[in-house]
């Protein structure tokens, strides 16, 4: 196109209407936060500090690095919306992508953003986005302002930044008093929340020794998803897909294989077992998305223990629609079969390991293992038998020759205890069609003879033929065959 050949209109954001949109976009405190850390990481810190300040609705969250800083006109650039354009290449350590993150992550939680920084040889300055002043300005304009208990804050580091939210309106009401215990209780659990996410999102760097992440005074740990550590963990083959993205599946050990209950509690993690099963999507090390199926499965009772490591170079950020938030991923339709069909294979150890309850079946001393229940399928459709060869069913057939009723009793107890539930459930999930409809091959001649045994015995104590029948038809599996009930003579 010739653009020269148009009239042209200026169509400027207006500032006022804007940042509010920029607080629309779906942030989390956690997300908020994890984003502000991207900042940190890529800037090469290696200590980053979360402090919380309780002043009531003039509480403060801070988020604090040893990295390169800024000088003052490199703080005015990273405070631009837009400050980088989001189709650059990035070096790979980079954990940005849109120039977005510090004043959007930042303005979905409070009305001022405040950046102190140091580079190294300068000194520290300081600017700060009001949102308030903005409102009613509505200038793209920031203030050379900063809380003011914080601006000594990097006199002891050669460099790094400072980020101050305050007036979190919200997370706090601006009227809440600093004495009001119960809202102080409610900022700490939320910031409790917080920080379980930064140990699972940032694991990778805490686990190499990269940086160090402290929540107030305290270290915080990492999470690692996988259980490495756990002896019974079953690690599989890693697979890539067209060379740059890696997977590697993981199936948790069974409840009763873990080391100890404790550990078994802390791998559960932050959305307990069953909703932490599926891929965990890591860009440059840093976790995107945490338990999630990509649309490829539903989240399943008994895939439970299957959680599959995908890791993506910053370089596929379009192509798998890295959002702004970095909390969603969507793959490429050229990944999504790979993607199924390795994650098929781990889902069904992962299922076997929950259905056994973590006891691996097979022989023993020369021994096959002997189940009680078999599962079988036929055409397609699913059922169980009892296993006639069972030694127990043997030995309870000799001792029905002189105690029957000890000995069906005894069946009847084992069968009861034996349901094998699990693996029924297991079955029904994948659709209620691919199950055998009971009784249908089911001979005739036996449910023939056992009504007439059963009709027979009815008249024998004085019941009339048509009460007999009657009564048969209350009798389940009786019920079904009503045609038969009344063939009886
Ligand atoms: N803690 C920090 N230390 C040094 N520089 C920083 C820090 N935080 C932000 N910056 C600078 O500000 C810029 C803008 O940050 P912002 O988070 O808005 O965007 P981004 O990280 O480039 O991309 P994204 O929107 O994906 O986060 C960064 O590219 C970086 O140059
Ligand atoms: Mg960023």
């Amino acid at each position: 196109m010739d653009y020269n050949k148009y009239k042209k209109a200026e169509a400027i954001p207006d500032a006022s209407s804007m940042v509010e949109t920029f607080r629309a976009i779906g942030y989390s405190l956690e997300t908020a936060i994890a984003d502000i850390i991207d900042n940190s990481i890529s800037a090469q810190a290696k200590n980053i500090y979360i402090n919380r300040i309780w002043r009531g609705g003039k509480s403060y969250i801070t988020i604090k690095d040893d990295g390169a800083g800024m000088n003052s006109k490199e703080i005015i650039q990273a405070m631009r919306p837009g400050a980088q354009n989001p189709l650059s290449d990035r070096p790979e350590t980079d954990l940005g992508r849109f120039g977005l993150g510090l004043k959007t992550a930042s303005f979905s939680q409070c009305r001022k953003l405040s950046v102190l920084s140091k580079r190294k040889d300068y000194a520290s300055a300081y600017w700060s986005w009001d949102l308030d002043y903005v409102a009613q300005s509505d200038k793209w304009e920031l203030l050379q302002w900063i809380p003011e208990e914080f601006t000594n804050e990097l006199d002891n580091l050669l460099s790094g930044t400072l980020v101050v939210w305050s007036d979190l309106d919200r997370i706090l009401p601006r009227q809440t008093a600093a004495t009001d215990e119960n809202a102080k209780r409610k900022f700490s659990a939320l910031l409790d929340k917080v920080k379980n996410h930064i140990a699972m999102i940032f694991h990778r760097f805490i686990e190499e020794k990269a940086i160090k992440i402290f929540w107030g005074e305290n270290e915080i740990e990492a999470w690692n998803p996988f259980c490495i550590n756990e002896n019974k963990t079953q690690e599989q083959p890693t697979e890539n897909i067209n060379g740059s993205v890696r997977m590697k599946g993981y199936v948790l050990p069974h409840k009763n294989n873990f080391s100890t209950e404790q550990a078994y509690k802390k791998a559960e993690g932050i959305n307990g077992y069953p909703g932490m099963q599926g891929f965990y999507v890591y860009r440059s090390k840093r976790l995107l998305l945490a338990g999630d199926w990509l649309g490829l499965f539903r989240k399943e009772e008994h895939y439970k223990l299957v959680r599959i490591q995908i890791d993506l170079p910053n370089s596929l950020d379009s192509d798998w629609q890295i959002d702004i938030k970095k909390s969603k991923a969507y793959p490429p339709a050229v990944c999504r079969e790979q993607l199924e069909s390795y994650a098929k294979s781990v889902r069904s150890i992962g299922s076997e390991v929950y259905r056994h309850r973590g006891k691996i079946l097979r022989q023993r001393a020369g021994h096959n293992f002997q189940p009680l229940w078999l599962d079988k399928a036929k055409d397609g459709k699913w059922f169980f038998v009892i296993n006639r060869e069972h030694s127990m069913i043997q030995d309870l057939k000799m001792l029905a020759k002189s105690k029957p009723e000890q000995a069906i009793e005894t069946l009847l107890k084992f069968l009861e205890e034996a349901i094998p539930t699990k693996k029924i459930y297991i079955s029904e999930a994948q659709g209620e069609e691919t199950q055998k409809t009971p009784f249908s091959d089911m001979d005739t001649n036996i449910i023939k003879q056992t009504l007439t045994l059963m009709f027979d015995n009815q008249i024998a104590q004085g019941k009339t033929p048509v009460q007999a029948k009657a009564y048969l038809k209350t009798i389940e599996p009786f019920n079904n065959y009503e045609d038969l009930i009344e063939e009886l003579k």
